[in-house]
């Protein structure tokens, strides 16, 4: 019998993982940079942690199933839950906090481009305020990490607001939020007749179909944001201070990227916890599943405590991002260490060799140590790729020296011990 990989999911070689490491790495580190801090928590929690806040959708997707001890669990299909979790049981905490991780997370959805059934997710998370600052701060958080990570002019990021619509929904007669969302949110996957009926199908009238399709038809800037709510809603000056909100948080952004910034009222984001901004990253020739995605989700907070406390943050997958960074030919292994192959000709006394190696790794460098006993010729391939050869046999050993060969400019010199040291450490 050959036992097949689950579908959905990957497996990760060296040549790729160390590619994907990298890009890790500036992603955490942009988030380090912004005085982000990272958290981690178990990759099993209660169903129920999303069973009322995330939505039916995302519950549908989940790897779930009953443990031994009869609870019913899931594979953590997201992180915001569990991140609260961990932020409500700390009341010591300076506001505001903010948090990043960088689990795996599982959803049982259809593989396609860019969507697999296990995925790394990096979040960043900020607690503790409500204002445009803070909207202003996570997106600016997330279009730097695109920019660091090379992709500038290649994504945009579309922004709405789960508050203003809620608003013009109620304000044109439907009751019905959730399932106003919902249908919204599927707009461009779905027919414009599909979408009409949908909302025929929560008591909305041909007019107010109209009017929302008006608003849904093109992303704007927050100018034309204005003149399209003034057409919508029925008394403008109600909803003037969340628009006034709107533009300053845009007029923000501004200030972290040069990256387009659109306002979009068909995103507002599969999952039912958001109560404000939201927004999602594409690529500028949408082509592709989203980049990243998030918002404002102030009331998650009371699945754990009576408090309300204001959180806003958002989170990227690897997937699509690996697409865009290889489509723009960044996806490449960087040699960022030096690195060492040891070739190893001497079978009388490997006490040298061990210590060459170690003195080279102490300096956080990279050696590897020939370990096959094979003729120079056939260590010599094997030291290929690397950035220097050290050659070591009975004279070297005896006379305290190293042959040591630039693999890139093929040259070749025997070096003293400390001559080399010395060198080493000049080296990077
Ligand atoms: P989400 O939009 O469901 O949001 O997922 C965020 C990102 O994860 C997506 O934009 C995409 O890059 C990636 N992603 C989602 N599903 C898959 C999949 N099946 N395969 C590969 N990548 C995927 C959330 O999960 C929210 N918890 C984000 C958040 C954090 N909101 C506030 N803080």
């Amino acid at each position: 019998m050959k036992i097949e990989k689950i579908k959905g999911f990957r497996d990760h070689y060296p040549e790729d993982m160390e590619v994907r490491n990298y890009f890790f790495k500036k992603i955490t580190n942009a988030a380090e940079n912004f005085g982000y801090q990272l958290i981690d928590f178990p990759s099993l929690e209660p169903l129920d942690l999303y069973r009322l806040k995330s939505g039916t959708e995302l519950v549908n997707q989940t790897f779930s199933f009953t443990d031994k001890g009869g609870r019913e669990v899931t594979m953590i299909p997201e992180a915001t839950p569990s991140t609260v979790r961990l932020l409500t049981a700390r009341k010591d905490l300076p506001r505001p906090v903010r948090w990043y991780s960088f689990p795996k997370v599982w959803r049982y959805e259809e593989p396609q481009e860019g969507r697999f059934r296990e995925h790394y997710q990096f979040n960043a998370d900020m607690f503790g305020l409500d204002s445009e600052e803070s909207d202003a701060e996570i997106v600016g958080l997330a279009s730097s990490i695109l920019d660091y990570l090379g992709l500038s002019g290649v994504y945009e990021i579309n922004i709405n607001d789960r508050f203003l619509m809620e608003y013009i929904l109620k304000d044109l007669g439907i009751e019905n939020i959730p399932d106003a969302f919902s249908i919204i949110d599927k707009y461009k996957k779905i027919d414009r007749n599909s979408f009409i009926e949908a909302f025929r199908g929560i008591g909305a009238e041909g007019d107010e179909i109209k009017k929302i399709l008006s608003l849904l038809n093109e992303k704007v800037d927050t100018g034309n944001l204005e003149r399209k709510v003034k057409k919508v809603v029925k008394n403008y000056e109600e909803i003037k201070p969340r628009i006034e909100r709107i533009k300053k948080t845009f007029d923000l952004i501004g200030l972290y990227t040069e990256s387009p910034i659109n306002y979009d009222f068909s995103i507002v984001r599969g999952l039912s916890y958001y109560t404000g901004m939201v927004f999602e990253a594409f690529d500028v020739k949408g082509e592709l599943r989203a980049i990243l995605g998030g918002g404002r989700y102030d009331d998650l907070s009371k699945l754990f405590t009576t408090d309300r406390i204001p959180a806003v943050g958002f989170a990227i997958g690897d997937a699509v991002i690996e697409l865009l960074l290889k489509r723009q030919n960044l996806w490449m292994k960087r040699n960022i260490k030096k690195s060492y192959y040891i070739c190893n000709l001497s079978s009388v006394d490997e006490d040298y060799i061990i210590k060459i190696a170690s003195r080279i790794r102490s300096l956080n460098k990279i050696a590897i140590v020939d370990m096959t006993h094979r003729k120079i010729s056939s260590q010599m391939k094997s030291a290929s790729g690397f950035d220097f050869a050290i050659i070591i046999g009975e004279r070297e050993f005896e006379e305290n020296t190293l042959t040591v060969k630039n693999m890139k400019t093929s040259q070749q010199s025997i070096m003293g011990y400390d001559d080399f040291l010395l060198q080493l450490r000049g080296d990077d």
